[in-house]
């Protein structure tokens, strides 16, 4: 196996300008990640669905920094080969730019990111120049940004109208003009993203906005199956991991109960004059 070479925002600026795909999904632990680490995905995001996927919430707004913080590291202990983009929470970034540092150097110093994602576009973009400038890079996300789910009505497609088209294209442009090395789009239609795409030098990461962004990025546990409280019309399953867990546990249930497990191949033995050794001496000192 040809061991995969780490990605850097420049690559990805470069794979933008040769048409190449960039591919993305979400981790959140040691043992997904270490999978992560040896495909062929080019990087990952330690997103704030963690919530929900990890931690079963309804909403995303329920993870807060610490609990990043554990994702984080456990992802980056794996993350050798992969380059690695973990979500601001919600409302540690929102309160100011200077709130923001404190945050963002937290989750890069401990939890050892690479870079930063951030909802929102012009309202937050001073905040995203503040953290470009000292250092950081950060990835925008616009369109359905699901931290602020409750205000846009709920998980729905966004830019429909011309209106609310026309905000996200400027969403994007305030997200390049701050620096972000890349814009995540979530949950618009397909010809808008296109538009976006083909409007900003920096790569968009797609996720339910069709074929023509950069690249496109989905959460794990939607593309292995192993999610199943909803599923969004944008996610395709690739696999079926939460039946095969079924089908894993209830054969090691099974096996238990009928006494076929453990055999003699997953059990450490002793010589029969070693086992009669034992039982004469524990008679002897009366423990039996
Ligand atoms: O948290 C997350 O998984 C995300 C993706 C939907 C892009 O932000």
């Amino acid at each position: 196996m040809v061991q995969k070479q780490k990605a850097d925002i420049l690559k990805f600026k470069e794979m933008k300008r040769q048409g190449k795909k960039i591919t993305m999904v979400t981790a959140y632990d040691f043992a997904m990640m270490s999978q992560v680490d040896k495909s062929d995905i080019d990087m990952i995001l330690v997103g704030d669905s963690g919530a929900m996927t990890m931690m079963g919430y309804e909403t995303t707004v329920q993870i807060d920094l610490e609990t990043m913080l554990v994702f984080c590291k456990a992802v980056a202990n794996a993350g050798k080969h992969t380059f690695m983009v973990a979500d601001m929470p919600f409302m540690t970034y929102e309160i100011g730019p200077e709130k923001a540092m404190i945050n963002a150097a937290r989750i890069i110093r401990e939890g050892r990111m690479d870079a930063l994602k951030l909802e929102g576009g012009e309202r937050i973009a001073g905040t995203v120049a503040a953290l470009v400038r000292s250092g950081i890079p950060v990835m925008g996300h616009i369109g359905l940004t699901p931290q602020s789910a409750a205000q846009l009505g709920g998980f729905k497609v966004q830019g429909k109208s011309i209106e609310s088209a026309k905000q996200i294209v400027k969403d994007a442009l305030a997200l390049e003009r701050a620096g972000a090395f890349a814009i995540t789009l979530e949950a618009i239609p397909s010809p808008v993203a296109k538009i976006i795409t083909e409007t900003v030098q920096v790569p968009t990461i797609g996720i339910g906005a069709g074929n023509n962004c950069d690249g496109q990025v989905l959460v794990i546990h939607d593309l292995l199956g192993l999610f199943d409280r909803f599923t969004p019309k944008f996610v395709k399953r690739y696999a079926n991991l939460g039946q095969d867990m079924q089908n894993a546990l209830n054969t090691y249930a099974r096996e238990v109960r009928d006494g076929v497990f453990p055999d003699k191949e997953h059990s450490f033995n002793m010589s029969q004059d070693l086992v009669e050794q034992l039982q004469a001496e524990l008679q002897k000192e009366g423990i039996l």
